[in-house]
C-alpha cells in the first residue's frame, strides 16, 4: 500500500559519495598489507558496505551479521537478537564492523562483546551515521561519516518499516 510520509532531504547522494571516499582513504591507508574481515550488520547495511569496499583496493574478506531489535518502529527496544550469525572465523583478524547508523548504541555494544569473545586480532567499527549517544559508548568508533539530530533517518540503506532503503540520499521522514 501506498504510505504518506513525509521526507526532506538531509544528506544529498553527492555528499555521502565524498564522505565514503574519505572513509575509504583512511582504511585504505589503515589496513594496507593487512586482509581484514569486513563484517556488515544487517540489513540497514548493505548499501553503505557495498559502495564502502568498492573504493578500497586492499585485499578483503565480507562477512554478515543480523540484530534484529526495532521491529516496525522508530524506537529501539533495546533488547537484541541474533538472527544471523558469521559464516567465518574471526580468531585472529582484523575486523571491521560497518553499521550504517549508531542511535542508542545498544546494537554495537552488543556487536563488540561478541566479536571481542571470538578473540580477533583488531576490531574497529565504521559508522556512516551516528546520534549524540554515541559518545556514552566505552569504546571507540574509529571510522564514522556524519553525525546527526536525534531525528529519524531514511534512505542509502536506512529504513522505516523496511521502506525507503532504496533512496540514493539520506532523509528526515515525518519531521
Ligand atoms: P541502536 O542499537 O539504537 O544504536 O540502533 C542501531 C540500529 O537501529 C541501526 O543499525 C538501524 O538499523 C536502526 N536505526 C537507528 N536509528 C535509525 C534511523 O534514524 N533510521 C533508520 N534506522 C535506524
Ligand atoms: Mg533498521
Amino acid at each position: 500500500m501506498k504510505n504518506k510520509d513525509k521526507l526532506s532531504i538531509y544528506i544529498d547522494s553527492t555528499s555521502i559519495r565524498k564522505r565514503v571516499v574519505q572513509l575509504a582513504k583512511r582504511l585504505n591507508k589503515d589496513y594496507k598489507n593487512k586482509v581484514p574481515v569486513f563484517i556488515g550488520i544487517l540489513n540497514g547495511s548493505f548499501v553503505f558496505l557495498s559502495d564502502l569496499v568498492r573504493q578500497l583496493k586492499i585485499e578483503l574478506e565480507i562477512d554478515f551479521l543480523k540484530l534484529s531489535s526495532y521491529g516496525d518502529d522508530k524506537i529501539s527496544s533495546g533488547d537484541i537478537r541474533l538472527v544471523k550469525g558469521l559464516n567465518s572465523s574471526v580468531e585472529n583478524r582484523d575486523v571491521v564492523i560497518v553499521e550504517d547508523i549508531i542511535d542508542s548504541g545498544s546494537s554495537v555494544k552488543f556487536i563488540n562483546e561478541l566479536i571481542s569473545h571470538h578473540k580477533p586480532n583488531s576490531l574497529e567499527f565504521v559508522a556512516l551515521l551516528y546520534k549524540k549517544n554515541m559518545n556514552k559508548l566505552d569504546f571507540n568508533i574509529k571510522y564514522a561519516g556524519f553525525k546527526i539530530p536525534d531525528k529519524f533517518v531514511v534512505g542509502y540503506g536506512l529504513d522505516y518499516a523496511q521502506k525507503y532503503r532504496n533512496l540514493k540520499s539520506i532523509y528526515i521522514i515525518n519531521n
